[in-house]
This record gives C-alpha cells, sequence and structure tokens, in this order.
C-alpha cells in the first residue's frame, strides 16, 4: 500500500520522453516573454477588486468563531468572537502588497528550483508526481483544481462587478436578482444569481472547445492593455491625492497589514504559471527565475502604485464592502470618462486572465484523467476541434455556477489558502529533495537552503493563518473529498498501477 501510494513516474524517463525530436516543444521562451506571460497571468480582478474591501475591512462583529482570522483564535481561543471584525489595513494596504510580493519572491524561488530540476511542461502537479510520489501529486492536483477554479470563480464576480460599474455610467441598471450573488457572508442567502459571471465563463468555454490558442502575441496585447489601463489610473488620479487620507496610515496596526495582505494575496496568484513554461525556456537556469521575479516585480511595483493613489485621494472606510473600488474612487473624484477607459481595462485584463486559467485548469483535468487518477472521459480530444473538450466543458460548469453564487471574498480567500498550501508543499518538496536526491543537477538553486525554503513555509503559514477559520474547514472539507476520491477510485485505476500493454 505504502509503495502505491509514493509510487513515482520516473524522472529521466520524462525528460528522456520530452527530448523526443517528435515531442519536442520549442525552445523559443526569453525571459522578457517569460515575463510577459506572469504578468499576464497576476493582474486579472484582485488589483480592481480587493484592495479596497481589504484597506477598509469588515466592522461586522464575529457573530461566531467561525467568522474569525485563526491567528486570533490560536490567540484569543474562543474569545475571538465578538470582536473588532477583520480590521482593514487602512492605507497601509500599500505595505501589505509589497510584504506579499516577498512572501511570493521566496516561493517562486523554490518553484523555480523544481522547475529547472525537472524542466516538463505541467506545473507542481507533475513535479510532486515524479519525486514525492502520487499521494502527494494528487493532493497538489486536487489543490490546483482549486487554485484555478476558485480563483477564476471570483475573477468572474469581479468582472460582473465591472461591468456593472460600466453599465451605471451609461445610465444601465441591472435587476440586483440578475447581478449579485445568492450568497453573501454579510446578508446569508437570497434568491440571486450572478447571471454576468456565469455567462462570460461560458462563453469563454465555448472559445476554448472551439480551439481558440492565447498566442504570444495575444497575450502581450492583453498585457498592454491591462497595463495601460493601470498606468492611467495611477498618473491621471494621482493628481488629486490629499496626504490627509493617509493618515492614520496603519489603523489597525500590523494585524490589519496581516489581515490585509493574506486578502489581497489573491490578486498575486498567477506568477507560478510562469514556471510551467519551463520546457519551452532558452535557457531556463537564468531565464526561469529571473522571468519570476521580473513578473513579480513589475506587478508590486504597479500593485503598490495603485494602492497609494487609491487610498490617497479618497478616505480609506468608503471603500467598505466594494467590489468596484477603483472605479468608485474616479467617479467620486469627477473623472468620468478615465473610470470608463480604466474600466475597460480593468475588464479586457479579467477577460484573458479567465481565458488564461480556464485553459490551464482543463489541462489538469486532462493530465490527472491521462494518468488515469480521474474518469477517462476528461482526456478525450474533440475529433474537429483537437481540444480537451470534455474537461473543458467540466472545468467552465465547475467554475461558472459558483460564480453565479458565492460573494468575491468567499471565493478569494478560499483560493488563497488553497495556493498558500500549493506553496507550502512546493518547499517542502525543495527541503525533501536537497536531501534524498542531492545529485540530481538542478539549472538553478534556491539560494541559503534551508533558510528560504523555510522562510517560505513560515510566511505562507503566517498568512494562511490570517484567513478565518470557516476558510480553512472549506479548505479541509475540500481536500478531504479529494482523498475520499483518490482512496476509493484514483489509486486502483492510476496508469502506475494498471500497465499500459506494450
Ligand atoms: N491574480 C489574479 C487576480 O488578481 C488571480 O485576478
Amino acid at each position: 500500500m505504502a509503495s502505491q501510494l509514493f509510487r513515482c513516474k520516473d524522472i529521466d524517463q520524462l525528460i528522456s520522453d520530452s527530448e523526443n525530436p517528435e515531442k519536442r516543444l520549442k525552445k523559443t521562451l526569453g525571459w522578457i516573454t517569460l515575463t510577459a506571460l506572469g504578468i499576464g497571468a497576476i493582474i486579472g480582478t484582485g488589483i480592481f477588486v480587493l484592495t479596497g474591501t481589504a484597506a477598509a475591512g469588515e466592522s461586522v462583529e464575529y457573530p461566531s468563531i467561525l467568522k474569525a482570522p485563526v491567528l486570533d483564535v490560536l490567540l484569543h481561543g474562543a474569545h475571538a468572537t465578538g470582536m473588532s471584525g477583520r480590521p482593514g489595513a487602512g492605507p497601509a494596504i500599500a505595505l501589505s502588497f509589497f510584504l506579499v510580493a516577498v512572501v511570493c519572491g521566496f516561493a517562486g524561488l523554490c518553484y523555480a528550483e523544481l522547475a529547472s530540476m525537472i524542466p516538463i511542461a505541467g506545473s507542481a502537479y507533475t513535479y510532486t508526481y515524479a519525486t514525492l510520489g502520487e499521494l502527494v501529486a494528487w493532493i497538489i492536483g486536487w489543490d490546483l483544481i482549486l487554485e484555478y477554479a476558485v480563483s477564476n470563480m471570483a475573477v468572474a464576480v469581479g468582472f460582473s462587478a465591472y461591468i456593472d460599474s460600466l453599465l451605471e455610467t451609461f445610465g444601465v441598471h441591472l435587476p440586483v436578482a440578475l447581478s449579485t450573488p445568492a450568497y453573501s457572508p454579510a446578508t446569508g442567502w437570497a434568491l440571486h444569481f450572478n447571471l454576468i459571471g456565469f455567462l462570460i465563463v461560458m462563453l469563454l468555454t465555448v472559445l476554448l472547445v472551439l480551439g481558440i490558442r492565447e498566442s504570444a502575441g495575444a497575450n502581450s496585447i492583453m498585457v498592454a492593455i491591462k497595463l495601460v489601463a493601470i498606468f492611467l489610473f495611477i498618473v491621471f488620479a494621482s493628481k488629486y491625492i490629499k496626504p490627509v487620507n493617509w493618515h492614520p496610515f496603519m489603523p489597525n496596526g500590523w494585524q490589519g497589514v496581516l489581515t490585509g495582505g493574506a486578502i489581497v494575496f489573491f490578486s498575486y496568484i498567477g506568477f507560478d504559471s510562469v514556471s510551467t513554461a519551463a520546457e519551452e525556456c532558452k535557457n531556463p537556469k537564468r531565464d526561469l527565475p529571473l522571468g519570476i521575479m521580473a513578473s513579480l516585480f513589475v506587478c508590486a511595483t504597479l500593485y503598490v502604485g495603485v494602492a497609494v493613489v487609491l487610498t490617497g485621494i479618497q478616505p480609506y472606510q468608503i471603500f467598505k464592502g466594494d467590489a468596484a473600488p477603483v472605479a468608485t474612487a474616479l467617479h467620486n473624484i469627477g473623472l468620468g470618462r478615465l473610470q470608463q477607459w480604466v474600466t475597460v481595462g480593468a475588464l479586457m485584463g479579467m477577460i484573458s486572465s479567465l481565458l488564461v486559467y480556464q485553459l490551464g485548469q482543463a489541462r489538469v483535468w486532462f493530465a490527472m484523467s491521462r494518468d488515469g487518477l480521474l474518469p477517462g472521459a476528461f482526456s478525450k480530444v474533440h475529433k474537429r476541434f483537437r481540444t480537451p473538450h470534455v474537461a473543458t466543458w467540466v472545468a467552465g460548469i465547475f467554475v461558472g455556477i459558483p460564480a453565479g453564487i458565492f460573494d468575491i471574498g468567499t471565493l478569494a480567500d478560499l483560493s488563497n489558502i488553497g495556493t498558500l498550501f500549493a506553496f507550502l508543499l512546493v518547499a517542502i518538496a525543495v527541503l525533501i529533495l536537497r536531501k534524498s536526491q542531492p545529485d540530481r543537477p538542478r539549472s538553478f538553486r534556491v539560494p541559503l537552503v534551508p533558510f528560504i525554503p523555510s522562510l517560505s513555509i513560515a510566511t505562507c503559514l503566517l498568512l494562511m493563518a490570517s484567513l478565518t477559520l470557516e476558510n480553512w474547514i472549506r479548505f479541509f472539507v475540500w481536500l478531504a473529498i479529494g482523498l475520499v476520491i483518490y482512496f476509493l477510485y484514483s489509486r486502483k485505476r492510476s496508469a502506475l498501477a494498471v500497465p499500459t500493454p506494450q
């Protein structure tokens, strides 16, 4: 049994397969293209949606211990209930953005080492399968589905909020029952459905089934549009800054900065996708870490810029519960025309990020199915369009329906905990592999091992502890469902368990 759970794919086999001239991917990517890919994946909804609520916080008292950040529960036990609510970071949300970029930087170095050690197309799922065995690979794959799927649900909800705010500038008001989620933590359940969130995912699913591919060119245009939108905001809105809005800078001290960080962590999700292009890099040793770090650096600079300007032009308290803070701020300072441009740019950015993640997610379902861990239908390829159509539809429905039901905060928090957990496992994998396979060539090595991976583990845990207990429970329920599926279904059907006929 233990040998089954820890059976590994053979790394040398994987690498020699990838070098097979018939299957070899073209090695064309340099660090600049990688950086563009990274920025394309990172900037989606988070910066446009979560910055406001993370700065303002939630003033609701914790109605129960489930709504309290785990760190509070650990420090105060049952007394965590009834405290002052999720503290906002205030203008110090800019500091949260900076610190989270540092945490992601540590994780990025660990990703780069694993990716350069096993430069195979795929993601953390593939390299854990080759190194730590099937059970851990399953957990990571299941967790990646959570990261990709739930973050996309959240992006779709953010998209809907910005469409709403754009339509309002033209005097069009959508019915509340069709533009708000069925569940909101503040008001509970209602007979609502976020139709736009659902429709955008379905539309992109049809495109993906038909075979639309994000070529490097199209990606670069989308990245440029997003960057222009952010740049316009920073440049034009900065003229309206009133320094008085920055006081007090840290209204809730470090606790506010940390909790704010745990929320805006969402806006950095995606840099790990750079590592999936390892096999197509001209020089992975230099380009992978450079691409990961450069995309993080560019995004962190822009994010800190947006946070500084946003909290400078309006008092942060007004953003409480606002899903379109950038649009609101521009509207309030009377820059209606700029609001329309920035909103269109933000929407473009969200579409490209939705598309890339739906595509990536279908590929994870596809890969896990090809390995026998999920039903075979998921790895069917459409006869005419040559796309994994079943996996793409499953991913579309799996994301579209919850996008109509849940609010962005609930979804972003769940995706944050899933992603932080993946980062944690990747850092642990680096430490284990340095011991168990010290001689395997690594074209990139994390500096100062075990210090940096340990710091990565500690900082991820700190951010995870800043998320609510309710969120932890949802996450463990997700993992538990995954383990039940693994033990009842996948373990026996794994391609490694059933030898293929020669
Ligand atoms: N980082 C992505 C976003 O902010 C998920 O939308």
